[in-house]
């Protein structure tokens, strides 16, 4: 075999190893496939924070609680109360759920429906479910509550924290007197 035979045989290979690469890249680019930036599908839900995270309360504590129940009224309460009822029963004798039943919550103390197994933010809250308490948890419970395990964004209008909360008064033995 001369040298110029041995050069043929190199550049044959040489050639198919070329062209066996830029099929590849070829393939790449007309097979390529754009992948979402995030998988899946959001779901409205905020991230519950963390002992760790020290974000002031960003809610409003000094609001005019009269002028805001004023806004509300119980037909769209029990509308929006949809989004709750993932979570939460309403009716007398309800079962907990994911959250703690919420019949007669207006007014009882925080965390203490008894077979109920609170975060330990929540059962060391020594409050009661005033209007006001209601207002602020509900704007962003994990802003309100730190800690808490309640997985819910919040209810950024207050129109509709005013009918919420105005149709968990109606839910109860003694709903409380509104301002
Ligand atoms: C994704 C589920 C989920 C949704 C949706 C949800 N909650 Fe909750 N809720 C919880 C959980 C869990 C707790 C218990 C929180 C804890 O222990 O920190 C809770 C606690 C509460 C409490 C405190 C009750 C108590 O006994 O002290 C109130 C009041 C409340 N939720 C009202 C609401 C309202 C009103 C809505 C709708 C606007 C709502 N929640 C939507 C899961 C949910």
């Amino acid at each position: 075999m001369d040298s110029f035979e041995i050069n043929k045989i190199v550049a044959a290979v040489l050639m198919v190893a070329l062209l066996v690469i830029g099929i590849g890249k070829l393939s790449d680019v007309i097979f390529y496939v754009e992948k979402p930036e995030t998988p899946g599908y959001e779901v409205e839900v905020e991230q519950v924070s963390t002992a760790s995270s020290s974000s002031t309360i960003a809610v409003d504590e000094k609001v005019d609680i009269a002028a805001l129940m004023a806004m509300g009224d119980i037909a769209s309460g029990e509308k929006i109360f949809k989004k709750c009822a993932a979570c939460h029963s309403i009716i007398k004798g309800g079962k907990n759920a994911i959250g703690p039943a919420l019949y007669n919550v207006v007014g009882r103390k925080v965390g203490s429906v008894e077979d109920y197994k609170y975060s330990k933010a929540l059962a060391a809250y020594e409050k009661e479910w005033t209007l006001e308490e209601l207002n602020g948890y509900l704007t962003k419970p994990a802003k309100w509550i730190k800690g808490t395990k309640m997985a819910f964004a919040g209810l950024r209008k207050e129109v509709d924290r005013a009918s919420v909360i105005k149709y968990l008064n109606e839910n109860s033995d003694n709903p409380i007197p509104l301002p």
